[in-house]
């Protein structure tokens, strides 16, 4: 995603603002740079904010816009975890802030983008570029093998394994997870805990019929499967809780077993 929200009406960004202070004031440390404009120099900027009840750094950083830096940029849609647009480096932990209560950090919290990703100004990334290219190259689809006939009726599935396949499904491409792990950062074309659940999703799918040879070809390489170190920061991270550590596992193994068989 990469809106940057400024159409959001104020009454949305208020939030609580009625409901009186909490007694604290937050500073927020901001990172600012626009990589569109030449004079544009990277730094940190602090803005005061008096806290209140309930407040969350999308609402402290919706009144930061209104009152005191109207050019501030930063992403969100939805505010309610859903969408996947407002992750940042939350005190240098990648994080959603529409889910962050600034009654949660002490008063100094420090705001920066999530690296790895295109930065498109100040908090906004460009992750849905990120996450396009990762597609495109482990082509996370179900590949058409018959025509599409709009008068049949649906295929049934195990509600077992429809539950198996939704769990994976709950990835909102946030893009934390990336930003969490040190391969992602070294390597730009690794696929990260993000692409493999995706991988590990389509697997399980029985409309799907790619062997795990044809998944070798896609991510048996250090791109892929074998470049995870297995440290486990994407799952620390993983704002929905995915087991992706279950997921990395499960897809090292078999991709293991197609390298032999593809060894001879
Ligand atoms: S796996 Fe988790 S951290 Fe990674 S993009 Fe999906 S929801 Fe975000
Ligand atoms: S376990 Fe693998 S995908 Fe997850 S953070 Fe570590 S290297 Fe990245
Ligand atoms: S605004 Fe949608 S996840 Fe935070």
């Amino acid at each position: 995603m990469s809106e940057d929200g400024a159409g959001v009406p104020s009454a949305v960004a208020a939030g609580s603002q009625d409901q009186g202070g909490t007694g604290r004031t937050l500073y927020l440390e901001i990172f600012r740079y626009n990589p569109a404009d030449p004079d544009s120099e990277p730094q940190f900027r602090t803005y005061p904010l008096e806290e209140t009840p309930g407040m969350t750094l999308f609402i402290a950083l919706n009144l930061i816009r209104e009152e005191q830096e109207p050019g501030l940029q930063f992403d969100f849609v939805c505010r309610a975890g859903i969408c996947g647009s407002c992750g940042m480096l939350i005190n240098g932990r990648p994080g959603l802030a529409c889910r962050t209560l600034t009654a949660s950090m002490e008063p100094r919290i420090r705001l920066a983008p999530l690296p790895v990703f295109e930065l498109i100004g100040d908090l906004s990334v460009n992750t849905g570029k990120w996450m396009r290219g990762m597609s495109e190259r482990l082509q996370t689809w179900v590949p058409a093998t018959v025509d599409a006939d709009i008068d049949s009726i649906e295929a049934p599935m195990e509600p077992e394994l429809a539950e198996q396949i939704y769990e994976l499904e709950r990835c909102i491409e946030c893009g934390c997870c990336i930003a969490g792990c040190g391969t992602a950062i070294m390597h730009e074309r690794f696929a990260g805990a993000v692409g493999l659940n995706k991988v590990a999703r389509f697997r399980l799918d029985p409309r799907d019929t790619r062997s795990d040879g044809n998944y070798y070809e896609l991510i048996g390489d250090d791109d892929g499967i074998f470049g995870c170190m297995s440290l486990m920061g994407c799952q620390d991270v993983c704002p929905k809780s995915l087991p992706l550590q279950t997921q990395l596992a499960y897809l090292r193994r078999k991709m293991l077993r197609a390298g032999l068989i593809a060894t001879g």
